[in-house]
């Protein structure tokens, strides 16, 4: 299969270099990058000093016969009209994520799509990140319990990046950016209906959009989790923190530092402490006997999961990994959230 790159910035680079690999170790579903177009003459500069062909419109990319799929890496704004020219030119579609600025343009795409007979997958590649597997694979094993809590969080300190993630019309924002992924996550690790929810955005630095968000999700089976995006913090939080009845796990960060502790007695702590201006047993430390601490169960994603699925799915061996319900359902959410903030108020809303 032969893919053209539609947006050469920072992620569509990204994908090229990957693109690239994915090609070296990937024989049985190979991709091969046709070219970029990118509206902006240095990019297309960029992709050029890269070794790589430069289209000089996306229409040529259209004509291109030897093209059979894109790869939209543009600003969000842009992803549902390259996606509808794109079916028209019967070429199959990787979107980048969020796949749309609300999820009526998303059931557009999907059913321009359909229509035109091609594959449309959002990159939803968050999916394969180690530290999630890991946490899912802490929530299945039973090693903490039944867990009953989580917590995953992203803390960053450099404000929001760059021009078009700063302006509403060009779907910008936190919770369009990073939510999305950390929204898609709980999809996938909590099963069952969503009953309440809760969002405040931030606005720290007075940009138009959310510079971060904190979602509180409760769902029918009893979970509650709660994602968070920040863009000013400057002290990280753990990425992810893990509640269950008999420990708790903490992933620290990308590295996969952190570990298990899970408890032996439910006496823990057998001496009070003096803490702050007071006495308490309740928040003492634990004795060391009455838990044991674990390493994390370390689970790695197979490399390149999302290209190969998505050429093999193309070849029609494979569904996509990334289907269209749980596309529009993650939006459905974000679209809550969105409302919850804007009225303070918890939505209840089987979702
Ligand atoms: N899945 C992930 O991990 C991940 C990570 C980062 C970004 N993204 C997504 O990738 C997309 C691009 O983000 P980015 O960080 O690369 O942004 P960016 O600003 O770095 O790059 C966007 C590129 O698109 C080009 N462009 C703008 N309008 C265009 C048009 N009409 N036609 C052709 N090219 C155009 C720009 O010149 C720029 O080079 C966004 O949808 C973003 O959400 C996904």
């Amino acid at each position: 299969m032969r893919l053209a790159i539609i947006g050469y910035g920072g992620m569509g680079a990204y994908h090229a270099i990957h693109l690239q690999k994915y090609a070296e170790t990937c024989k049985e579903y190979p991709i091969e990058i046709a070219g970029i177009y990118d509206i902006d003459p240095a990019r297309a500069e960029a992709a050029r000093a890269a070794g790589l062909l430069a289209y000089a419109s996306a229409e040529e990319i259209w004509a291109d016969k030897s093209v059979g799929a894109v790869l939209l890496a543009v600003p969000n704004d842009c992803h549902a009209p390259y996606a509808f020219a794109a079916a028209e030119a019967g070429k199959n579609i990787i979107c980048e994520k969020p796949v749309a600025l609300s999820s009526a343009e998303a059931e557009k795409m999907y059913a321009a799509a359909e229509r035109a007979g091609v594959l449309f997958e959002v990159h939803q590649n968050r999916r394969w990140d180690d530290d999630f597997l890991t946490v899912r694979k802490i929530a299945e094993s039973g090693i903490i319990g039944s867990v009953y809590k989580i917590e995953s969080r992203v803390t960053g300190g450099n404000g929001i990046p760059g021009g078009w993630r700063k302006k509403k019309a060009q779907g910008g924002g936190m919770l369009l950016d990073w939510g999305v992924h950390l929204l898609d996550q709980m999809l996938q690790m909590v099963e069952g209906p969503v009953e309440s929810l809760y969002c405040e955005f931030s606005h720290i630095y007075g940009e138009e959009v959310d510079d971060g968000c904190d979602v509180s999700v409760h769902f029918e089976n009893g979970m509650n989790y709660r994602v968070v995006v920040s863009t000013d913090c400057f002290r990280s939080l753990p990425r992810w923190q893990v509640y269950g009845t008999e420990g708790t796990a903490t992933i620290s960060d990308w590295d996969l530092s952190g570990g298990v502790t899970r408890i032996l007695t439910k006496d823990g702590a057998k001496q009070g402490i003096k803490a702050g201006n007071g006495y308490t047993r309740t928040m003492a430390p634990r004795e060391g006997d009455s838990m044991q601490e674990f390493p994390l169960p370390v689970v790695h994603a197979e490399p390149f999961a999302f290209y190969k699925n998505f050429a093999a799915a193309c070849a029609g061996a494979e569904k996509p990994a990334v289907q269209k319900a749980e596309v529009l359902r993650v939006f459905r959410l974000m679209e809550a959230a969105q409302r919850s903030a804007a009225e303070n108020i918890v939505v209840k809303e089987k979702l």
